[in-house]
């Protein structure tokens, strides 16, 4: 399907010049068509010129390479910018929940995360945040895909996720109390929590998780209920941003949401039972919403055989079919966001299912598209380097056979993945 019909740029002329000259060869990629996510349209034959990793030149019609530049020529296929996947655990597995984590060092999950950032970059997937990963497995993580040590996606990571004793984020609770787990994140109090950011930012994180409410996989938490008050969630998002890292608060329950819009959180994790105050609220400040809204699905059918324990299941059972309404009143009502999966709790690889369901609960392709690109980009501070395929943004380009913004589950099937300008797969 890819025709380099161009011979390399001769190696010796290129180590003559200079080191990094040898990825400066200029790459001329073509396809049938490109989805414009910030307009949410179709542009025909699209000509994208690559340098060094980065996108020169973007414009359409018919293509000109000059000796020596690479051609790839996508014919019949669609380009995307590199979906975001706001919400992910790579170092957690789809098979191994409740008591079954308690058997997973942090070094093997250290070696889940690897394959599955693979796995998230084969799928199409060339940036991802990850929120929540034991001791700083995501930081190592990151690095060592950054320096090609291993293929991924560009990670941005928060390291321990931040939360109250017996909380959310915390340890799960999955053990009685003369075994002395306490979560790595655990702090109480707007000072503890402050100390918190600022261990994690020593040890080189990008933001900051944190949870304002319990959760569904967490021992004896309520999903309803708040978890830090508005006093100490305040203190820590002031302690982030102070060190301009933004903040994603898990919060599933009305006044946890309310509580973390109010604290200046960046995004809302979940947001299931938001009401339409916290809908009004978070137009009014900008925040985005990251709503999981595929994972009920394999919670309920694949999750018991997966260790998820029974009370879990059943505040799935309450949260779920919620959740999916209240992605349909905030979309209706024009709050901004984002695609998160929670990819970890259900399969990695699989983070495109949730597109489909973005539309079946309100959104069109196009609206479903740019949540996964440009306002990920955003919403990470990234706007115009990510998410776009566009002059002065890096190589992240995708495709698909056919066009996403009649079918967007074609995003399940990516065929071809550049990351940086680096091909990774190319069927
Ligand atoms: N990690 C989340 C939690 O434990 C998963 C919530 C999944 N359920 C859902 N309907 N999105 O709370």
């Amino acid at each position: 399907m890819i025709a380099k019909i161009a011979p390399k740029m001769a190696l010796a002329a290129a180590l003559a010049v200079s080191a990094t000259a040898l990825h400066a060869e200029r790459i001329v990629l073509t396809a049938d068509a490109m989805v414009d996510v910030e307009n949410g349209r179709l542009v025909s034959d699209p000509v994208i010129t690559i340098i060094d990793g980065e996108i020169t030149d973007a414009s359409s019609g018919e293509a000109t390479a000059g000796e020596g530049d690479e051609i790839i020529n996508l014919s019949g296929m669609t380009i995307v910018p590199g979906l975001i996947d706001m919400h992910v655990h790579l170092t957690g597995k789809a098979t191994d929940h409740g008591y079954r984590r308690l058997q997973i060092s942090h070094e093997r999950a250290a070696i889940t995360g690897v394959v599955n950032a693979k796995k998230t970059l084969m799928a199409g997937f060339t940036t991802v945040r990850n929120v929540g990963a034991p001791s700083f497995s995501d930081v190592a993580l990151r690095d060592a895909i950054a320096e090609g040590d291993v293929p991924g996606p560009r990670l941005f990571v928060s390291g321990p996720s931040i939360g109250i004793t017996g909380g959310h984020c915390s340890d799960n609770n999955l053990l009685p109390e003369e075994y002395g787990l306490v979560g790595e994140g655990v702090a109480d109090g707007p000072w503890a929590a402050r100390a918190k950011v600022r261990r994690n930012l020593k040890y080189g994180v990008d933001l900051i998780k944190t949870c304002s409410t319990g959760g569904v996989l967490s021992k004896g938490t309520k999903v309803g209920a708040p978890q830090y008050t508005l006093e100490e969630l305040t203190a820590l998002v002031e302690e982030a941003h102070s060190h301009g890292l933004k903040v994603a608060s898990h919060a599933h329950g009305t006044e946890g949401i309310l509580n973390a819009i109010k604290a200046g959180a960046d995004t809302i994790e979940h947001s299931s039972f938001i009401s339409d105050e916290g809908i009004e609220l978070a137009k009014k400040q900008g925040t985005y919403l990251s709503m999981d809204i595929y994972n009920t699905e394999y919670i309920l059918s694949e999750g018991e055989e997966a260790g998820i324990l029974p009370e879990s299941l059943d505040k799935e059972r309450q949260v779920g079919a919620t959740q999916r309404e209240s992605f349909r009143r905030a979309h209706a009502a024009g709050v901004k966001m984002v695609m998160g999966t929670d990819a970890g709790v259900y399969p990695h690889g699989d983070n495109a299912n949730q597109l489909s369901r973005m539309v079946r609960f309100g959104m069109t392709p196009g609206e479903a598209l740019r949540a996964a690109t440009y306002n990920a980009a955003d919403a990470l501070g990234q706007k115009g380097n990510i998410g776009v395929i566009a002059v002065g943004a890096s190589a992240d380009i995708i495709a698909v056979a056919g066009n996403p913004l009649e079918d967007v589950s074609l995003l399940e099937n990516v065929i071809f993945v550049m990351k940086q300008g680096e091909v990774y797969k190319s069927e």
